[in-house]
Order: C-alpha cells, then sequence, then structure tokens
C-alpha cells in the first residue's frame, strides 16, 4: 500500500432485517419467504466498513437509537477497528433500521426507517470539525438530514478535503451545494430521480453526467450494477465494465463500490485503476449474503484482483 489512508464518513448506521423470497406478497396476501438474515448495515457504516477492510484508518460520524440495537452496532464498528469517537446514543429514539427483500436473482428492495440518523446535525460536524480536518477524504450519503450532508460538503471544500456523495436513498438536490464537489456517485435509479433522465443504459448515462457536471461537481461516477459504472468529467467519459461473477444479493454493492473507491483512491492509486478495483470489490460483495458481511478484506481482494485484472 502506496499511503495509509484515512477516511471519514458522515452518515447512516441500520440495522438490516433481509427476506429472501422466490417473489413479492400481493396486497392482502401472505406468503412464505425462504431464508432470513439479521445484519449491521446502513449506507454510511457499510461504507466505513468496506473502506476500513481495504485497509484504511476509518472513523464515523453518526447517530443510533436507545435501544437493543444502537449499542451493538456501535460494538460492530470498533471490533472492525473503526473509531467511533463520534458514533453517539439518542435517547428517545429507535436505531435505523432496513427490511431488505431480496429475490432469486440477487436484485434487492430495501426500505429505511431513518431513526437516530435523523438526529445527525450539522454542529455534530463542528463538534466533529478537528477530527476531520484530519482526513484524506470525507464520505457522505443521504440518510442523514441533507442539510448535514451540505454543511459536511461546505466544511470539506473549506478545509481542502476530498469530498464523495452517494446520495442514496435519492431526493431532490440543491446543485448550488454541490458546486465544487470531488465525486459525485449515484447509481441508475438515483440518477434518474435527480437528473430527471433515465440512465438505464450507457449512452443515456452520459447525458445525465452532462447534467451533472454542468452544475459543477468535478467528477460524477454512475454506478450501473452489471454494466460497471460510467466515470466522466469535463475531460473524460469512460465507460468501465463490470467483473463476472455469480451474484446472489446485491444488497450493499453501491457502498462496497464507494467505500473501497474512497480508501483506494486516499493510498494514492490513479483514478481509473481505483474505479476499477472498487467495481471488482463491489462484484465480489454480491457473492456472499448481506452487506458488511458480504465484503472482502484486502488480503483476499488482492488475491482477486490479481486474478481478474
Ligand atoms: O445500501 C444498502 C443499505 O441500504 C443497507 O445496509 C440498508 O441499511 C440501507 O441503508
Amino acid at each position: 500500500m502506496a499511503k495509509r489512508p484515512r477516511i471519514a464518513v458522515i452518515g447512516s448506521s441500520n440495522i438490516d432485517l433481509t427476506t429472501f423470497a422466490d417473489r413479492f406478497p400481493e396486497p392482502g396476501e401472505t406468503i412464505f419467504g425462504q431464508k432470513f438474515d439479521l445484519g449491521f448495515g446502513g449506507k454510511g457504516a457499510n461504507q466505513a466498513v468496506a473502506a476500513r477492510l481495504c485497509g484504511a484508518d476509518v472513523f464515523m460520524v453518526a447517530r443510533v437509537g436507545s435501544d437493543l440495537f444502537g449499542p451493538a452496532a456501535i460494538d460492530n464498528l470498533r471490533k472492525i477497528g473503526i473509531d467511533t469517537t463520534h458514533v453517539k446514543q439518542i435517547e428517545g429514539l429507535s436505531s435505523g433500521v432496513a427490511p431488505i427483500f431480496v429475490e432469486p436473482n440477487g436484485q434487492n428492495r430495501i426500505l429505511v426507517v431513518k431513526g437516530a440518523n435523523d438526529a445527525l446535525k450539522p454542529a455534530d460536524v463542528d463538534a466533529a470539525a478537528e477530527t476531520l480536518k484530519t482526513a484524506d477524504c470525507i464520505v457522505l450519503q443521504f440518510e442523514i438530514p441533507v442539510e448535514t450532508v451540505y454543511y459536511a460538503i461546505a466544511f470539506a471544500r473549506k478545509h481542502g478535503i476530498r469530498c464523495i456523495l452517494n446520495p442514496a436513498p435519492a431526493q431532490a438536490v440543491e446543485m448550488q451545494a454541490l458546486n465544487g464537489l470531488d465525486y459525485f456517485v449515484p447509481n441508475e435509479s438515483e440518477t434518474e430521480a435527480i437528473t430527471g433522465t433515465a440512465a438505464r443504459n450507457v449512452a443515456d448515462a452520459k447525458k445525465c453526467t452532462e447534467k451533472l457536471l454542468a452544475g459543477g461537481i468535478h467528477r460524477v461516477i454512475i454506478t450501473l450494477g452489471a454494466n460497471g459504472c460510467l466515470l466522466a468529467g469535463r475531460d473524460l467519459s469512460e465507460h468501465l465494465p463490470a467483473f463476472t461473477v455469480k451474484s446472489i444479493d446485491s444488497s450493499g454493492a453501491g457502498d462496497a463500490f464507494i467505500g473501497s473507491f474512497a480508501g483506494f483512491l486516499a493510498e494514492g492509486i490513479p483514478e481509473r485503476e481505483a474505479v476499477r478495483r472498487a467495481n471488482l470489490y463491489a462484484a465480489l460483495s454480491t457473492t456472499g449474503i448481506g452487506t458488511q458481511k458480504s465484503f472482502y478484506g484486502r488480503a483476499r481482494f488482492d488475491a482477486e484482483w490479481a486474478r481478474q485484472s
């Protein structure tokens, strides 16, 4: 590793309740599912875990609930080696939870109840400011209040810290707040919701990147599932294909991509190669069940990279 990167994730922590079923029940219908998995998730925590497993020093700024899940989620991050000094329990609120439904082809549908994630405020970014200033990269998503996300982007810009925003789940964005953002990384459905243009193939995704870049973002990476991703900036637009794997559960693949990409980039790997590595890291995560628990450690990933790249 060229340099040991330091990544800050300001974001969500959830408990994932993943159900595997052949199909979804119709309204008023009860059917049997095949399998159930309870695991630690949340887009923020997943991205933090991916970055940590890839070898970065990681710290999180997050909020969990005053229920059974809260202390367990903090303990899980600690055991993985993530600094949780700025992860706090909020009295009277539930932890974030996410019922996830996975179809036989590995495709997932996720419902998020934000709970304590919604209590993460701009003042909490200020409270963590001295630690945040030591980061090579700040990673953000949309499972916390959007005002906190915009505040953190402005903080990163002010202090010259690279910033990656994963606008998930999708919501309307204020393009002005994203002006100067280093990386904007949506998937197909988030791209469509934000730009108003479908991004179901590479050509359409290119049109979407043009809209987003016109708003002052430096780089856009649209993740396209089995089609890989599109990396675009004012000076480039390149489709990077996915790696072929036997996928059984795609939950958390986007998070695997973002967390690993943040780590690879911050350790000094050139951008294009960092994206290709993140593509493989994300693909490998779909070969296991669950979100964080399907992520590869660095040695295992490096062996696959050497084999597949
Ligand atoms: O991206 C997957 C994640 O989305 C899950 O872990 C779930 O908690 C939701 O945040």
